[in-house]
C-alpha cells in the first residue's frame, strides 16, 4: 500500500513536471533569425552557416540577437523507423553537425515541424511522431522550435501543442516554443503554460498597409494591417508568454528606410518577439543599423515585460506608449499616412494612465529626461511640450527616464 502510494506520487510528479513548459526561457522576447520570410523553401546549411557566421560578427548578436532558426521544408524522409532525416541534398552534413556549428558561433538553433500531417511545405510533419521528433531535436542539440498549423483536420489547437510542449519537456532540452496556428484558436486564453509565443495572425506580407490573399481562405497582411490586429492582446503578454506579430520584412526590399524604421520601432513597443527574416549575408548599413539599435532594442527588451498600448489616434498620428522598468516610459509617434505631420504632446494636459500595468506617468509630479531613441539625442525635459515632425511612415520615438 505504501509503495503504492509512493508510486503514484512518483508517477504524478512526473506527470506533473511534463504538463510545464520550459519555465525560464523567454524572460524577455526571443531574438533571432529565420529562414521563411526571405528564402521560403530554399534553405541549406551552407546558406544557415553564411547567416550564423554574419549574425555573430555584424553587430546583431552583441545587440542581443541569439537564435538562428530554420524554417519549412529542411525535411527529408521519415526513416524506416519513423525517425525525420533532413533533405540529404541540402543538408549532406546532417543536422546536427549544423546545429553544432551554429552553437559553436555562441548562437542557439532553431528547427520548424508542424502539428499536422504535414507542414505547409507539404513536408512530414509530426502528428503522430511528437515524442519521436522531440527526442531527435534533443539528440541534435535544438533550442527553439517553431510549431505550425497546417494539415491539422480534426486536431484541437490546445491538445495538440500541449502534447508537443510535454513530448519536448520528456526529451529534456530546453526548447523555446513558438506557436504558430495565427491566432485562429485564440492562444492568448490558453497557451502561457503551453509555449513561449503564439503568433496572433495570419502571416505578415512585405508591405506597409495592403492585404494579400493567398487564395483558399488564407490571407497574408502589411506591416500596418497586423499593428492593428494586435489591438485588445497586451493583457496576455508578459515575461516568458509573448504575443508573436510574425517575423520582420525589414531589409527584404520593400520598404523605404522610414517604413522599415516604423515597422522596427512599432515590434519593440509591442514587446513582440526581434526575428529578423532578410538576408543578413546582402544587407545594407541602414537596415543594419535599424536592427542593431540598442536603444529601441532596449524597450522591447525591457524586464518589465509589458507590452505597449495605443493612447489615441489624430491627423494619421498615432500614439502608443510603453511603461517600462524603475519608472521609464517609451512613446512612439506612429505617421500611418504619407504626408509629414507636426505634432506636439503637453506632459501637463494629457496624463497617461495604463489601467492594466497600474502604472501613472505623472509629468506634474515628476520631471522626466527625455530622449529620441532614433537620433540619440536628448530632447529636453517633460517640463515644456514636446514638439516633432513625424515624417510620412515613419515614427518618432522618445525614452522618458527619471
Ligand atoms: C505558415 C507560417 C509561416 C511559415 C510557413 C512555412 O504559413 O505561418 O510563418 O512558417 O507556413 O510553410
Amino acid at each position: 500500500m505504501k509503495t503504492g502510494l509512493a508510486g503514484l506520487g512518483l508517477l504524478m510528479s512526473v506527470a506533473s513536471a511534463q504538463a510545464q513548459k520550459f519555465t525560464r526561457l523567454a524572460q524577455t522576447p526571443p531574438m533571432g533569425w529565420n529562414s521563411w520570410n526571405k528564402f521560403a523553401c530554399d534553405v541549406d546549411e551552407q546558406k544557415i552557416r553564411q547567416v550564423a557566421d554574419v549574425m555573430a560578427t555584424n553587430g546583431m548578436k552583441a545587440a542581443g540577437y541569439e537564435y538562428i532558426v530554420i524554417d519549412d521544408c529542411w525535411h527529408g524522409k521519415r526513416d524506416t523507423l519513423g525517425f525525420i532525416q533532413p533533405d540529404k541534398q541540402r543538408f549532406p552534413s546532417g543536422m546536427k553537425a549544423l546545429v553544432d556549428y551554429v552553437h559553436s558561433k555562441g548562437l542557439k538553433f532553431g528547427i520548424y515541424s508542424d502539428a499536422g500531417n504535414t507542414t505547409c511545405g507539404g513536408r512530414p510533419g509530426s502528428r503522430g511522431h511528437e515524442y519521436q521528433d522531440a527526442t531527435t531535436y534533443a539528440q541534435w542539440g535544438v533550442d527553439y522550435l517553431k510549431y505550425d498549423w497546417c494539415a491539422t483536420d480534426g486536431l484541437k489547437a490546445e491538445g495538440a501543442y500541449s502534447t508537443m510542449r510535454d513530448a519536448l519537456g520528456h526529451a529534456g532540452h530546453p526548447v523555446v516554443f513558438s506557436l504558430c496556428e495565427w491566432g485562429t484558436a485564440k492562444p492568448w486564453l490558453w497557451a502561457s503554460n503551453v509555449g513561449h509565443l503564439w503568433r496572433t495572425t495570419g502571416d505578415i506580407y512585405n508591405c506597409w498597409d495592403c492585404v494579400h490573399d493567398n487564395g483558399g481562405d488564407s490571407k497574408s497582411f502589411g506591416v500596418l494591417r497586423i499593428i492593428d490586429m494586435q489591438e485588445g492582446l497586451r493583457q496576455y503578454a508578459g515575461p516568458g508568454h509573448w504575443n508573436d506579430p510574425d517575423m520582420m520584412e525589414v531589409g527584404n526590399g520593400k520598404l523605404t528606410p522610414s517604413e522599415e524604421r516604423a515597422h522596427f520601432a512599432m515590434w519593440c513597443m509591442l514587446a513582440a518577439p526581434l526575428i529578423a527574416g532578410n538576408d543578413l549575408r546582402q544587407m545594407n548599413p541602414q537596415t543594419l543599423s535599424v536592427l542593431t539599435n540598442k536603444a529601441v532594442i532596449a524597450v522591447d527588451q525591457d524586464p518589465l515585460g509589458v507590452q505597449g498600448f495605443r493612447l489615441a489616434t489624430k491627423d494619421s498620428v498615432d500614439t502608443w506608449v510603453k511603461p517600462l522598468a524603475e519608472g521609464d516610459w517609451a512613446l512612439c509617434f506612429l505617421n500611418r499616412g504619407r504626408k509629414p505631420q507636426p505634432i506636439t504632446f503637453d506632459w501637463k494636459t494629457q496624463p497617461i494612465h495604463d489601467d492594466m500595468a497600474k502604472r501613472d506617468l505623472a509629468a506634474d509630479g515628476t520631471r522626466y529626461k527625455i530622449r529620441n531613441l532614433w537620433t540619440g539625442r536628448e530632447a529636453g525635459t517633460t517640463a515644456k511640450p514636446f514638439r516633432a515632425e513625424v515624417p510620412g511612415h515613419d515614427v518618432v520615438m522618445i525614452r522618458l527616464s527619471k
